[in-house]
């Protein structure tokens, strides 16, 4: 199947695609409240988010004020074709402050919760969840209904890219709502992991990611599947349905 990955801004590459151009977005932004929280004391970055052969950032954040994110969605309205789904990850911190915003433009119908299985960091209880916002643009089914709203995933330690999810996280996105030949898109590529679930699934795909390091490495990441079938960034990936 066909891919194409950008160095954009995710609006400016929204803005780039014609209405209605895609069949399912999936998407797990760099949310700035995310790593406000995650700042100790002096605004530093800290972790594997720092990168010390830059300029001190692996990348830099999308501007997640309402409005900022309102603009965002509507462009998600606009190139997601009608009676299609639409997911999109949210931190706790960022749930809280945006999660009503998707409501003012798409039909959300479930709040589904990825269970990382192992304890993260965390000043009070340790985190071991994240959310993934599942809505729809007019009215689909799923095509499945066998799935869970709480997803059993263990998360990826020692990845190459920080922030990188397991494929079958986005897998877990495309069972009930993708078919082959579909387009996915993903405006916040990273390393492309979104991208090797569409191939997966036997989908296109369409991204864009700001940062050179993130395009570089979901470029490579595509074409080395593309050729051997391999992800050179999970190679025991299994995406593992239900549960
Ligand atoms: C949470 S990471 C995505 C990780 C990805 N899901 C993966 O598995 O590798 C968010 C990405 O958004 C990118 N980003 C930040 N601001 C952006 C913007 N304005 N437009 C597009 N991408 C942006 C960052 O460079 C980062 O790679």
């Amino acid at each position: 199947m066909m891919y194409d990955i950008r160095q954009d801004d995710c609006v400016r590459f929204l803005r780039s695609l014609d209405d209605e151009s895609v069949d399912v977005i999936v998407t797990d932004p760099a949310y700035s409240g995310m790593n406000q929280h995650m700042q100790f004391g002096h605004g530093r970055i800290v972790g594997r988010y720092r990168d010390n052969r830059g300029d001190g950032r692996w990348f830099s954040e999308f501007h997640d004020d309402p409005e900022s994110y309102r603009v965002f969605l509507a462009e998600c309205h606009r190139v997601l074709r009608d009676r299609r789904h639409i997911y999109i990850m949210f931190d706790s911190f960022s749930l809280l402050s945006l999660g009503a915003v998707v409501r003012e433009v798409f039909d959300v119908k479930n709040v589904l919760v990825w269970d990382k299985v192992n304890l993260g960091m965390g000043h009070y209880f340790r985190r071991r969840h994240e959310h993934v916002l599942f809505a729809t643009k007019g009215h689909r089914k799923l095509s499945r209904r066998d799935l869970p709203d709480v997803w059993a995933i263990k998360r990826l330690t020692r990845a190459p890219y920080p922030t990188q999810k397991p494929v079958a996280l986005f897998e877990r996105m495309l069972a009930g709502s993708s078919e082959p030949g579909f387009t996915v898109c993903d405006p916040f590529v990273g390393s492309g992991s979104a991208a090797i679930a569409a191939l997966r699934s036997g989908c296109g795909f369409v991204g864009a990611d700001i940062a050179s390091r993130a395009v570089e490495m979901a470029r490579m990441r595509c074409a080395t599947f593309a050729a051997h079938g391999i992800d050179p960034l999970e190679p025991a990936g299994d995406g593992g349905l239900p549960g």
